[in-house]
């Protein structure tokens, strides 16, 4: 199973998931990183573990579709049959879901792990919004995507107790101890679904 991780920033999920590869975890292999900017802690992480990187910087190209395409591309020249989001910060257009889509999963090849439970919190600061709002507990949660922000199907969820005391820097650490546990699990379970399937991209 040919995987591409899509990623804005730190990387620390891009890690865990090379690392369930190696460990044998996850039997797939992280076949492409494709980051949209520059410099970012993804893209080292990337090259350092000898993974193919494509830079598609969103800013380089004259909107939405075309940004995708430059990424469809990639995925295609690289036969990735599985797309993972791992702190990527775009929401993905009609036609890249479209891409991906799976007739006999019913969903797109692509996931995401999102901070927060979606029926509670959609959005990029799923641990701030915890904080902010006075929650006593909040989730991690790996879901499908689709073309909404947070709203694909969830595969997997934990509870994330918030702690008397607690700042954005302990909740989003403890947060993300259980973000880098639950999502190779959850690559894992669902590599096991997909396998014998067609692959919707690298055929
Ligand atoms: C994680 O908190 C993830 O849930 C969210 O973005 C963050 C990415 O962190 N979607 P990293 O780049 O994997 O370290």
């Amino acid at each position: 199973m040919r995987i591409a991780v899509l990623a804005s920033g730190r990387g620390s999920n891009l890690a865990r998931i090379l690392e369930a590869t190696r460990t044998g975890l996850l039997s797939a292999e992280v076949a492409l990183v494709v980051v949209n900017r520059p410099g970012v802690g993804a893209e080292t992480i990337a090259r350092d573990a000898g993974v193919p990187v494509v830079l598609e910087d969103d800013r380089g190209h004259p909107d939405r579709g075309a940004h995708e395409r430059a990424i469809a591309r990639a995925l295609a020249a690289h036969g990735i049959e599985l797309v993972v989001l791992a702190g990527y910060m775009r929401i993905l257009t009609p036609f890249l879901v479209g891409f991906l889509y799976d007739p006999e999963l019913g969903q797109s090849r692509i996931v995401n792990i999102h901070p927060a439970d979606p029926a509670r919190y959609r959005g990029p600061d799923g641990y701030g919004w915890a904080i902010a709002t006075g929650q006593s507990e909040t989730a991690v949660t790996v879901h499908f995507v689709d073309e909404g922000l947070d709203t694909g199907l969830p595969l997997r969820q934990e509870t994330v107790p918030v702690e008397p005391g607690d700042t954005l820097d302990t909740l989003r650490a403890r947060g993300l101890a259980v973000e880098h546990r639950i999502f190779p699990e959850a690559l894992r379970d669902l590599v096991a679904r997909l396998k014998g399937a067609t692959p919707c991209v690298a055929s």
